[in-house]
């Protein structure tokens, strides 16, 4: 059997990925800057495809363009394709911002192979992310929204499942165990880590803030992970 390469294997998701895919048995072969390619450059690339029939497509830059040139350097160079599974995220339609853009163009490349796409809500590694930066105040300021957090560890079983099958073109999106408001984890945040701060919430104007008001960031009828933020934060 020839190895699953993981693009963005040494990434949060990324390596929970490689860890669920290895206790399966199967070789992985991981491609990341830090393992000396780049598919925004293209370097090392075509040898990280050579011969490889599945790639689960992790890597992002961050920014929505660069990701598109990483996704169309990948495709390119990747003949051998025969399953390319891609991580996307849930809301990238409905949602008008730069990066979600990118996701969705993203995907229409991903198409062009044999694959099967994924979308899924924020990890908890995000939101602890951004709630520990609002910490940094005296007063947390919190945007009026709802969150469904979801653990990579779920994330990262369902993509070995997917990777380990047929190619399924794009399935039901995945989402945490629980719809909150932020502030909700917020205060799980502070109880978590022995913190004492005020909180006050905010709205943006503007589409994209609305379109998370309205839940576009949510899949409240599927929620298929099992990790709650507050066993994420506690364990
Ligand atoms: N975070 C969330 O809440 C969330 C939710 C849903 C979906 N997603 C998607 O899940 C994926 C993984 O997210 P993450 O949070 O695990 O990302 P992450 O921790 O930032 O990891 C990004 C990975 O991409 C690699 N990378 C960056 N630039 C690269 C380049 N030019 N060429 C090759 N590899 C490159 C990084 O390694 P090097 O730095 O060594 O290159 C790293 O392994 C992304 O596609 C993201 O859009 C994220």
């Amino acid at each position: 059997m020839t190895p699953i390469l993981v693009t963005g294997g040494t990434g949060t998701l990324g390596r929970a990925v490689v860890r669920e895919l290895t206790a399966t048995g199967r070789d992985v072969r991981v491609l990341s800057r830090g393992t000396g390619g780049d598919l925004v450059t293209g370097r090392g690339v075509a040898a990280a495809v050579a011969d490889v029939e599945t790639v689960v497509h992790l890597a992002t830059t961050l920014r929505g363009r660069r990701d598109v040139t990483a996704t169309r350097n990948l495709v390119n160079a990747g003949t051998s394709i025969r399953h390319l599974v891609f991580i996307s995220i849930v809301g990238i339609d409905r949602i008008p911002i730069g990066y979600y853009r990118g996701k969705l163009a993203a995907e229409r490349i991903v198409a062009e192979r044999p694959h099967t796409i994924l979308r899924a809500t924020q990890f908890h590694d995000l939101i602890r992310t951004v709630l520990a930066g609002a910490a940094m105040l005296p007063l947390m300021p919190i945007p009026r929204l709802r969150a469904q957090p979801i653990d990579v560890r779920d994330v990262a079983a369902r993509l070995t499942e997917l990777a380990t099958g047929d190619p399924r073109g794009r399935v039901a999106d995945i989402g945490g165990p629980e719809v909150k408001p932020l502030r909700a984890l917020a205060a799980e945040y502070l109880r978590a880590n022995g913190k004492r701060r005020r909180t006050v919430e905010f709205s943006l104007p503007g589409k994209a803030f609305r379109a998370c008001r309205e839940g576009g960031n949510l899949v409240p009828g599927n929620p298929a992970g099992t990790i709650t933020f507050e066993r994420f934060l506690t364990s």
